[in-house]
């Protein structure tokens, strides 16, 4: 008896429907609106306390919606003081679950709205806030329903007349999307100015911006000849700090006209910087506002990687006018389509900017380091998710980061020509549009003449492929087979085999001299598969996935002594790269489970690379620098942090020893001169750095001496910062005095005193834990910042074997400072959970302590949905 009834519940069990649950919204649930707004109409009487909004929309009922269908304008956090339909003063609406719902029988009508709002207690940073005394907004994906009710869906685009009014002297910038049209003086010292956006865009694109701000004024001529006037927006103080931005973004539009054809489509283009932002910046139509740390720069304030930085996210934002916002996305679920075209698009900038080699290796380490192990984890998903709850959780690594390496794959098969043909098509035939990532490929297909079926499984398929390649060879034919297989793991299971189309760029080398007959495009698109070349008498070495062409673990048979091969003779500067990378991992992580193992193999592979004149500085900076600790921890089956930190500290350590006499002439020779950001001088600071570490690591005595010189001769924040990172793991007093006068010099300057912050915390010492509690009650230190907050917590939780101390009090500070900040900043408090939310990987003790961690957050009565979502799915 028992037994049945078990079985039955059980059968019942298993054909009874998934529990809906009603936080989740699914991509297949998508529907078009009922309603759309062609026209909306806003006047702002601005003030950081009571500001009032009001709103006009024109209605029109969607041909295919019925007739019954209400009108639902979403809202959060907000209630309307008045409402109209069609002018008159209209009491039949209804807040549900914060939306206004008015039961509208009509095909159009005019709706009327008045709202208040507080900026000055909008902690969130999501619809209108004051930062420094500005007014300023974020709307996407959902804040412009903390402003107004709308339609807060992508795929309603409307036209948007803005009237801005508040106190002139207190606000004497006012700037909206779009284009200035009128502007004059009103009554008791206000001013107002009036903006008109031409194009449709949807709600997330809106902008405004008040406050005491001056510009960096400038223009570009498009190639069709029209002109544009440029602003960048700042503090008064801060202007001389803006030249670097400017030319990024002259040079973006320049790229973008030249690459792929597409020109700037407004008389005007206007970036702000504010301090508080949750995220880096923002492509609101006309009116970028930006995080400042990716406009302000000057050599004394920012490091060589922070005007990389601001180059790369001032074009990002710019390009986003063609992709993200000339063509948008439908909904929420297609976020890829405008974010990872963008990043590729950024990235390829960068690169032809830049030196593409090193732009590659950066690309990639950011990928390995944030989306694989997202991918390999609880927070998995696809780079078109299925279902979300908050989609602030769902700006990840993978929807930008694996989705611009889709996009390169792409690219990869396509070749060039084709791919610009199908970019130009997908433009072409869906401007003005929210499109999908669908209508993506298939215009790709269309216009690049490819078939993109097989293809279209990366949109689907989360986890990160690991291919298998096995070189054999027949000297009697002159044969050398290459034999592939894939499969995906995820979060632990078992690998699945797959069958993803994945382009591997490969070339097979001559044993003794490194050279090949050219590179070929294995296209392994099945579990299994052999590729056959031709005319090699001697057994070749393999080199495979070169230019990382496509984003997957590999897994090869390669012996130590080929890959010592490769890093002195590959060609393909990523695959040497990555050749030397293999060859050390390989080491560190046989050394950390106890397999006996050669390391003279990589002291020779390191002399061979020191010895090689033809290697430029920061290249060389490149080769020599270790994988990261948490890199190896990701190649491992459980992670032990502290056994995988002593590894690559001896490691590191036997390196400096042995160099010693060439790291100190490599230091010498790079010293700088005359400051320049050129390619030159920036590589000599590059490699300066890395060979002051090894220095530091030889345990020569005048390390620190070396370190405290650097710091203090120094003209520029590249070779300070280089100088504390180093100081900053010794016990030496100079780090202290260096240190305490970095704080006196920089305590006025935000950006810089978030460095002080994160180099403390990323040091290696033993106090470091003290040291993070200690800061995080320095006056300095505000969780209201964003910026501040991940300056303290998010580069302490960088700290591999520092935040896993075996006590488990980062794991206990992370939690409380998650369950404090998702109070004020549910979205930032969010962003903290993944470190916590990869407990399983952990040796048992740690493991049992992260989970702990998400345990006590998990239980705190009133969590926001973003932290909730987050915390939920680690624990499942
Ligand atoms: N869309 C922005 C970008 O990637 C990122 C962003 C998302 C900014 C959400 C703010 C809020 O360019
Ligand atoms: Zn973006």
């Amino acid at each position: 008896m028992l037994d049945i009834q078990k079985t039955a519940n059980s059968e019942m069990a298993d054909a009874a429907p998934a529990p809906v649950d009603p936080a989740t919204i699914r991509r297949e649930d998508y529907r078009p609106p009922a309603w759309f707004i062609p026209e909306i109409e806003l006047d702002f009487q601005l003030d950081l306390e009571r500001t009032v909004v009001r709103s006009k929309l024109d209605v029109r009922r969607s041909k295919s919606a019925s007739a019954d269908e209400p009108l639902v304008l979403q809202g959060d956090d907000i209630t309307p003081t008045a409402v109209k339909v069609d002018g008159a003063a209209w009491n039949d609406w209804k807040l549900i679950e914060g939306d206004l719902v008015l039961p509208l029988t009509g095909a159009s009508h005019i709706v009327e709205i008045e709202v208040e709002l507080d900026p000055s207690t909008n902690t969130q940073l999501m619809g209108l806030y004051g930062s420094n005394g500005m007014l300023c907004t974020q709307c996407e994906a959902e804040g412009f329903r903390r402003i107004t009710f709308a339609p807060d869906r992508p795929d309603v685009l409307s036209r948007y007349q803005v009237r801005m009014e508040a106190d002139k002297a207190q606000f004497p910038v006012l700037l909206c999307n779009g284009d200035k049209v009128a502007e004059g003086d009103g009554e008791n010292g206000r001013h107002w100015v009036q903006w008109n956006d031409p194009w449709p865009k949807p709600s997330y694109l809106f902008a405004l911006v008040a406050g005491d701000l001056v510009s960096n004024n400038d223009s570009f001529t498009t190639r069709s000849g029209k002109p544009v006037e440029l602003n960048i927006w700042v503090r008064d103080g801060d202007l001389d700090r803006t030249g670097h931005a400017m030319q990024a973004l002259k040079d973006s539009m320049r790229w973008d006209e030249e690459t792929y054809g597409r020109e700037y489509d407004l008389g005007l283009f206007n970036i702000v910087a504010v301090s508080d932002f949750n995220m880096g910046a923002m492509e609101n139509k006309g009116l970028n506002i930006f995080n400042s740390r990716y406009i302000l720069a000057d050599p004394e304030v920012a490091t060589d990687a922070d005007f990389d930085g601001i180059e790369g996210v001032v074009a990002h934002e710019y390009f986003h006018n063609w992709s993200g916002n000339r063509v948008t996305c439908r909904d929420w679920f297609q976020l890829s389509l405008k974010e990872g075209f963008t990043v590729y698009r950024d990235q390829s900038f960068s690169a032809d900017m830049g030196s593409a080699a090193l732009k590659r290796i950066e690309d990639v380490r950011i990928l390995r380091a944030a989306q694989f192990p997202e991918d390999a984890g609880p927070l998995a998903h696809p780079i078109r998710p299925e279902s979300y709850q908050e989609i602030s959780n769902f700006y990840t690594a993978t929807i930008y980061n694996k989705g611009a390496e889709v996009i390169r794959m792409m690219n990869t098969l396509m070749g060039p020509e084709n791919f610009r043909k199908g970019t130009d098509l997908y433009f072409d035939r869906h401007d003005g549009e929210a499109a999908t990532c669908e209508d993506f490929v298939t215009a790709m297909e269309d216009g690049g003449e490819i078939d993109l079926k097989q293809f279209r499984k990366w949109y689907e398929t989360p986890g990160t492929p690991r291919v298998t390649a096995k070189l054999s060879h027949d000297p009697q034919t002159g044969t050398a087979t290459v034999q592939l297989s894939q499969k995906i793991a995820q979060n632990g299971e078992k690998p699945k085999s797959s069958e993803l189309v994945i382009p591997l760029r490969t070339a097979l080398l001559d044993p003794e001299t490194g050279a090949h007959e050219g590179e070929q495009l294995l296209l392994l698109d099945q579990t299994e598969q052999s590729f056959v070349l031709e005319g090699h008498k001697d057994h070749p070495v393999l080199s495979i996935n070169r230019g990382f062409s496509a984003p997957i673990i590999l897994e090869s048979n390669q012996t130590a002594e080929e890959l010592a091969f490769l890093s002195a003779h590959d060609d393909d500067p990523f695959a040497r790269f990555e050749a030397v990378q293999r060859l050390m991992t390989g080491y560190l992580t046989a050394k950390v489970s106890g397999t006996p193992v050669d390391r003279d193999i990589i002291l020779q592979a390191v002399a061979k690379i020191l010895a090689d004149k033809t290697i430029d500085p920061a290249f060389l900076a490149e080769l020599i620098l270790l994988p990261s600790e948490a890199f190896l921890g990701d190649q491992m089956v459980e992670v032990d942090p502290q056994a995988i930190h002593e590894e690559r500290e001896k490691l590191r350590g036997k390196i400096a020893v042995q160099f010693e006499k060439q790291f100190r002439k490599l230091y010498k020779s790079c010293w700088p001169g005359e400051f320049s950001l050129d390619a030159e001088a920036r590589a000599k600071r590059k490699l300066r750095n890395v060979t002051l570490g090894y220095l530091a690591a030889s345990f020569t005595e005048d390390a620190a001496e070396v370190a405290f010189e650097q710091y203090r001769e120094a003209d520029n924040m590249t070779a300070m910062q280089g100088a504390l990172a180093v100081l900053s793991h010794l016990e030496a007093e100079e780090r202290a005095v260096a240190f305490d006068d970095f704080y006196k010099r920089f305590k006025g300057n935000p950006l810089v005193l978030d460095k002080w912050f994160s180099l403390q915390v990323m040091s290696q010492r033993s106090d470091t834990l003290k040291r993070v509690d200690g800061l995080s009650r320095h006056p300095d230190f505000t969780m209201s910042n964003p910026n501040r907050v991940r300056a303290l917590y998010g580069a302490f939780t960088g700290n591999q074997v520092r935040f896993h101390d075996p006590s488990g009090k980062g794991y206990r500070m992370i939690a409380d400072m998650v369950i404090a900040l998702d109070k004020q900043n549910p979205q930032t408090a969010a962003r903290f959970i993944p470190q916590l939310g990869r407990w399983r990987r952990y040796e048992r003790g740690r493991s049992e302590l992260m989970r702990l961690a998400l345990e006590k957050i998990a239980a705190q009565p009133d969590l926001s949905k973003d932290v909730a979502e987050q915390v939920h799915k680690s624990l499942a």
